[in-house]
């Protein structure tokens, strides 16, 4: 099956589209619904079922990214999405109430996967990382290809807090810094974590990655670091190479 229902879960708002799995393209326009609040499984579930309905995707499979460490269909962490996600197991319970073969896998995962698949050539080799900066911040990590999965970079221990409450878009936005001032807190965390795991390759992914050259001046690492080449669509195409294969 060629044809996939993506959906992509974020904090903020929940996105889906039919994807072309083999060329990673989205076929159809994305809807977007905003996260209801609090974001718990009932409440989100019944946005999810608006997506199958408006793209009539009943019984048909469906991949989904979501922002949690998701192992063997149950979500094990809850940043910042309601807490009675924990523990949580979501690849059954949606199975049940989308009535529709559905698999489950972090959201930034995700948004690796596609990049690694569609996003060119230098994204396969070595170590590459991938952060999605947006309402929380989220990692993929790759060695020549192969994911090591739920890595949770954005929770690394940074000043007072997690790295996630530093570079975040949404810190950019609520904390009202200039490019500059979050680019180069950006710089510190990109040159701790080139310390830690070498990387050859930093992505940054998330809708920030459309405005990279306002802060690429900031960054100085010995990996290259670029943009997202699937800029916002990663999220949904990755989620659809995730879905059940029949
Ligand atoms: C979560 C991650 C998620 C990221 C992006 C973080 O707060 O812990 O699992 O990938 O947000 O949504």
């Amino acid at each position: 099956m060629k044809e996939i229902l993506g959906i992509d879960v974020g904090a903020t708002g929940i996105k889906g589209a039919i994807v072309n799995v083999e060329e990673g393209k989205l076929i159809t326009d994305r809807i977007k619904y905003p996260t209801p609040k609090p974001a718990t499984p009932q409440s989100m579930t019944e946005v999810m079922k608006k997506l199958v309905e408006d793209f009539n995707w009943k019984g048909k499979p469906i991949g989904m990214g979501f922002p949690a460490i998701i192992k063997d269909g149950v979500a094990l962490s809850a940043s910042n999405i309601d807490d009675t996600w924990l523990d949580f197991p979501i690849v059954g319970f949606l199975n049940k109430k989308l009535k529709s073969p559905i698999n489950v896998i972090n959201d930034a995962d995700a948004a690796g996967m596609a990049e690694q698949k569609f996003g060119g050539d230098k994204e396969n080799k070595g170590l590459v990382i991938l952060l999605t900066l947006g309402t929380g911040i989220g990692s993929a990590v790759f060695s020549n290809g192969v994911l090591i999965p739920n890595t949770e970079l954005g929770h690394l221990k940074w000043k007072e807090s997690v790295v996630e409450k530093y570079i975040s878009n949404h810190a950019r936005e609520t904390k009202d810094l200039s490019y500059k001032t979050w680019g180069k807190e950006l710089n510190k965390v990109l040159n701790h974590l080139e310390f830690v795991l070498s990387p050859d390759h930093i992505i940054i992914g998330g809708g920030i990655s459309k405005k990279f050259h306002k802060y690429e001046e900031y960054i100085d690492c010995s990996a290259t670091v670029v943009p997202a080449k699937m800029l916002n669509n990663a999220g949904i195409v990755g989620a659809a190479l995730a879905a059940p294969k029949k």
